[in-house]
């Protein structure tokens, strides 16, 4: 199947791209891993005809509105994140006339016309970035709860959250840290800002999955317990076979983010299945959400 990929690859002018979530033998035949910003980057600039996402729904998305020209694939429709299919457009908008006067950010992780709907995006990496950047008093955060009120401690800005949350993320316990803690107590603690306050308090570091990589390679600890998704564990792996990396347990997964096979990306491939669209009007107002973000530089 790998042989099959690569051939398939240059016959359609295809690149692809992996979240760091994805399953270890996707992570393994993409051409670029990576965090939700570096791949909205790399999809921005790529010079290929077609752009095969190995991720969930809103990434693929991002990638059809900065390139409306070129054709996306996604090897897995059912692959959707829980929390961008928390907010509407329609529930934006009512909260938009709640609050006039703020300025709306929404995370990458929603659809296409939340992001219409939105003054700018912004990803794990640049949040506390983004609501700095803006002129205003109040933001609107969507969906995300738990970025919001991390962003929220370090901006004078009134934030005020969207009740979602990611599921996987946010099953993340202060407890379970604790215990991995007791299990390996040298180990440098990374959270992910989508999980709890809680959860995030207890942590030594809190990193979008970019972040993580970057703090892996300064620091000088040799075992990290890493509170985000496991297929983290892998990119972590392979970057720095010296360390070592202990999952916070044994629940942090996301389905959809597994959902995405070798044989899906095959068929994605041989029949150029399936073709991400936008409608027009919203692909351009997301994609003014998704250039103001990319101005913001991202995170140290
Ligand atoms: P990152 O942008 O940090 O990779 O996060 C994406 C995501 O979906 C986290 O759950
Ligand atoms: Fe969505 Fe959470 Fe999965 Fe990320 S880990 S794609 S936020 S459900």
């Amino acid at each position: 199947m790998i042989e099959r990929i690569m051939r398939l690859k240059q016959e359609r002018d295809a690149v692809i791209l992996a979240h760091n979530y994805q399953r270890p033998e996707i992570q393994d035949i993409a051409d670029f891993v990576g965090d939700s910003l570096a791949l909205a980057i790399q999809a921005s600039e790529t010079d290929a005809d077609v752009i095969l996402f190995c991720g969930v729904d809103f990434m693929a998305e991002s990638a059809a509105i900065l390139n409306p020209d070129k054709m996306v694939l996604i090897p897995d429709t059912d692959a959707r994140c829980p929390m961008a299919a928390m907010i509407t457009e329609q529930k934006l908008i009512e909260m938009k006339r709640t609050y006039p006067d703020a300025l709306v950010v929404c995370y990458v992780n929603t659809s296409a016309s939340v992001k219409a709907e939105s003054d700018i995006c912004c990803t794990s990496a640049n949040a506390v970035e983004v609501v700095n950047s803006l002129d205003c008093e109040e933001v609107i955060f969507v969906p995300d709860k738990n970025l919001a009120l991390y962003a929220a401690r370090f901006t004078d800005k009134k934030v005020m959250p969207w009740d979602g949350y990611c599921p996987t993320h946010h099953q993340i316990l202060a407890s379970d840290i604790t215990d991995a803690k007791k299990r390996h107590p040298d180990a440098e603690v990374l959270v992910h800002p989508e999980c709890r306050p809680e959860t995030i308090d207890l942590a030594d570091g809190v990193y979008g999955t970019e972040g993580m990589i970057r703090h892996v390679r300064a620091s000088r600890s040799d075992e990290f317990i890493i509170g985000t998704e496991s297929g983290m564990l892998h990119r972590l792996e392979r970057e720095f076979p010296e360390k070592r990396f202990y999952a916070v347990s044994d629940y942090t997964i996301c389905p959809p983010m597994k959902m995405v096979t070798l044989l899906e990306v095959v068929r994605s491939l041989e029949n150029l299945e399936h073709v991400v669209t936008i409608p027009e009007d919203v692909q351009k107002k997301a994609k003014d959400a998704l250039d103001r973000m990319l101005e913001v530089k991202r995170e140290s």
